[in-house]
């Protein structure tokens, strides 16, 4: 069996490296399975692409789509173009998507309409909120889709509502928890570590990307000035996204205690993570990766494709107007986060139990 894996930004890059590894043991106990990688381009830049291949192991791309930046149109098109040319040209048997970024959406419409199989790990999950492309790209890869790999409870429920069928959904965990827990030992300090005195749990994380926050300068800059003011003067740590310092270039923060950095190595990010006294955040992964190493953690969104991040795990959700930071950090900072405990299945497995059941199909 020849499986497509695509990868596009940079959350795709830790969901596939497990993956990978497993077909490749499967492989070399001789078994029919082999994978052909497919990065579109989404993100090109080496801090958000190349850096990822050389930290977690993950092989060269066999091909790279080079579709760069645009708009959700054109970025979507350009990919179905390009992919659609590959896959005539040399087709596979299952094309598997991860996540819910343009590129999912893209190459599993493409592959789709080729009579392809369509395999979506982390299918299932819903924000209810179709103002974010990623919903609408979840909605439409998950209505194609032939084998979900879910990583909870939430997300078979969500498919089951939507009718699919029990033996289309497979339970399996969730791979950027096993990219998390293999590396965990392997997480470096950052030379800022020093720079900035930082020691464990006196210093914040802060990541921000989604449009809602940082595509208005007066939202992005009211956020970033309500978290430095509130966080008893510890140190904020700010790897800025590109999307992010796009529109910082024409903002105006003097804030001593904030350090917007380049985006980070997946090593050196959660050494930081897990160090911190708190994550503020309005990632996806990084709510997941916040829960399994136990910190606390707050998303500045309105919604959550990731329920047991909260239910379960240590995320909170604010929303997105900045007055609900302040009381956030206050009772973080009296000591009343909840603790959280680690969803089911995420164990650092799921990738061997995706790849287990591909080998299974005839
Ligand atoms: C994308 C995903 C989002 C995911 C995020 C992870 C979609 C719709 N959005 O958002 O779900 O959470 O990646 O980081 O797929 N840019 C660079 N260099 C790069 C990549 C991007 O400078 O290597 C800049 C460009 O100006 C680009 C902008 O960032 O226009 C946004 O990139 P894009 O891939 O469109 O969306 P993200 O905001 O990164
Ligand atoms: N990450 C990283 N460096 C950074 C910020 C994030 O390596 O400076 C990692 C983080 O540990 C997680 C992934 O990037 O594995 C999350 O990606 P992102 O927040 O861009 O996307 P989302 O999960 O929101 O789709």
């Amino acid at each position: 069996m020849k499986i497509d894996i695509i990868a596009g930004a940079r959350p795709n890059f830790m969901k596939i490296a497990p993956i990978i590894e497993a077909i490749q043991q499967k492989k070399e106990a001789g078994i029919n399975i082999d994978f052909r990688l497919v990065h579109t381009g989404q993100h090109y830049d080496r801090a958000m692409s190349g850096r990822f291949f050389e930290e977690l192991n993950i092989p060269d791309p066999h091909i790279n789509l080079e579709v760069g930046s645009g708009t959700q149109a054109e970025q979507t098109a350009g990919i179905m173009v390009k992919y659609e040319r590959l896959l005539l040209q040399l087709p596979c048997d299952v094309c598997m998507v991860v996540g819910d970024v343009t590129s999912t959406m893209a190459c599993s419409i493409t592959a789709k309409k080729l009579n392809i199989k369509i395999a979506h790990v982390e299918g299932g999950i819903r924000s209810f909120d179709l103002s974010m492309p990623e919903e609408i790209n979840r909605m439409v890869t998950d209505s194609i889709t032939d084998y979900f790999f879910t990583t909870s409870a939430y997300a078979n429920q969500n498919l089951k509502h939507e009718g699919v069928p029990d033996s289309k959904i497979f339970f399996v965990g969730n791979t950027m928890i096993d990219t998390l827990l293999k590396n965990e030992k392997r997480f470096r300090q950052p030379s800022l570590w020093n720079e900035h005195n930082l020691k464990q749990g006196n210093y914040f994380v802060l990541t921000l990307h989604r449009p809602a926050n940082v595509d208005e300068p007066y939202q992005l800059e009211n956020l970033i000035t309500e978290i430095s003011t509130h966080v008893n003067d510890m140190p904020v740590i700010f790897p800025v996204h590109p999307r992010t310092a796009k529109t910082l270039a024409q903002a105006n923060l003097k804030l001593t205690n904030l350090y917007m950095v380049s985006p980070l190595g997946y090593l050196e990010f959660n050494y930081l993570v897990k160090n911190a006294k708190a994550v503020i955040t309005d990632s996806g992964g990084v709510t997941e990766e916040a829960t399994v190493m136990g910190i606390p953690c707050m998303t500045l969104r309105n919604s959550t494709e990731r329920p047991e991040t909260v239910s379960i795990g240590t995320n909170e959700l604010l929303g997105i107007d900045p007055q609900a930071i302040k009381p956030a950090l206050e009772k973080l900072l009296i000591g009343k986060w909840k603790k959280g405990a680690i969803p089911e299945l995420w164990d650092g497995k799921a990738a061997h139990r995706i790849v287990e059941i591909m080998a299974s199909i005839k």
